[in-house]
């Protein structure tokens, strides 16, 4: 029988990948989606959010639950990812700790904060230094915590920046260079961990089709390249000009200085564990972006 797998933030710019990848391999998904949302046509869509102390989640046992649903850092409202990213998933957590053998959650990178140029791996602490990732550690936290005291096993996994047709990279990046609108914090002159969503997706179910589970993971791809690099890559690629700089204190007060900090801080990682059991499908994003421009351009997106 195949494995029974539910996705949280399946209507979202990687869940929704997750999803249709798991469908394509014949798994039995279920995906938790907001009323008004629609979700893979192949799943089981269960309507719900993630603060409902109500949700109906269907007496099916799964395999995994992997719980992507959050607010991203662009929410500035502390009260809101506190309800959202912490108190959602202990409330969901309530309503899945005797219906799953496994839970896999998904965070970022942030929460290793400034790491004073060191090479980042898993055994590195973590030290946050945003609002965003500090309430996202807390409920990483609960979830290994209780996990550990029922026996469901639980996964880390934190991803560089993901990148790909969809989510902050054609939205705010590919958009804005497009209509000479972007501009770079600090120059762009910070190092950032990128991934593309094909590898972020692969990742995941090669994490799950492994069984390498009870593990905690960074998953990006492991060349050091400075944002401002990756960004101009970007634009020679769509034939759009290199950005130029913003002030920080001007970045500060359009973008908030939380996210402003979570952009700007400079970190190279390792991806020596993940790279024992997946890989790459695109190693750099030198290979990445050609792939996902030449897939904006077939979807007309590049207008
Ligand atoms: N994208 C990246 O670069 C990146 C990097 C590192 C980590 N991550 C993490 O990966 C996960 C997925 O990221 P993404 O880029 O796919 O984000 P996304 O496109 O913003 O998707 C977020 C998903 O969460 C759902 N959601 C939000 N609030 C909810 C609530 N109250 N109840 C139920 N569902 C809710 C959204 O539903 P609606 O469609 O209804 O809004 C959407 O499906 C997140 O945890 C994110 O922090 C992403």
């Amino acid at each position: 029988m195949s494995k029974s797998i539910l996705v949280t933030g399946a209507t979202g710019f990687i869940g929704s990948r997750l999803v249709s990848s798991l469908v394509e391999k014949k798994y039995s998904v279920s995906s938790l989606i907001r009323k008004g949302k629609s979700g893979h046509v192949k799943s089981k869509n269960i309507i719900g959010d993630l603060t409902d102390s109500k949700l109906d989640i269907p007496d099916t046992e799964f395999d995994c639950v992997f719980h992507l649903a959050s607010h991203t850092p662009l929410e500035k409202n502390k009260k809101v990812l506190e309800k959202v990213n912490l108190e959602g998933t202990k409330n969901l957590f309530s309503h899945i700790k005797d219906k799953t053998k496994a839970i896999t959650y998904i965070s970022g990178l942030g929460v290793y904060g400034e790491t004073q140029d060191g090479i980042v791996d898993e055994s590195f602490p973590y030290n946050p230094n945003t609002d965003f990732v500090k309430i996202r550690l807390e409920a990483q936290r609960f979830l290994e915590k209780n996990c550990k005291e029922l026996g469901i096993n639980f996964t880390v996994i934190h991803f560089g920046d993901v990148y790909g047709s969809g989510g902050w990279f054609y939205d705010v990046l590919v958009k804005r260079l497009l209509k000479n609108t972007f501009r770079l914090p600090k120059g762009g002159d910070y190092y950032k961990a990128f991934l593309h969503v094909d590898d972020a997706v692969g990742s995941m179910v090669s994490i799950l089709e492994k069984n390498a589970i009870n593990e905690t993971y960074i998953v990006a791809d492991p060349a050091f390249v400075k944002f401002k690099e990756f960004v101009d890559f970007t634009a020679d690629n769509i034939g759009a000009s290199h950005p130029g700089t913003i002030p920080m204190f001007v970045a500060k007060a359009v973008l908030g200085g939380d996210l402003i900090k979570l952009l700007t801080t400079s970190m190279k990682v390792s991806n020596k564990k993940i790279s024992q059991i997946y890989e790459f499908k695109f190693p750099s994003y030198q290979q990445g972006i050609p792939n996902v421009i030449s897939e904006l351009k077939t979807r007309e997106l590049l207008k």
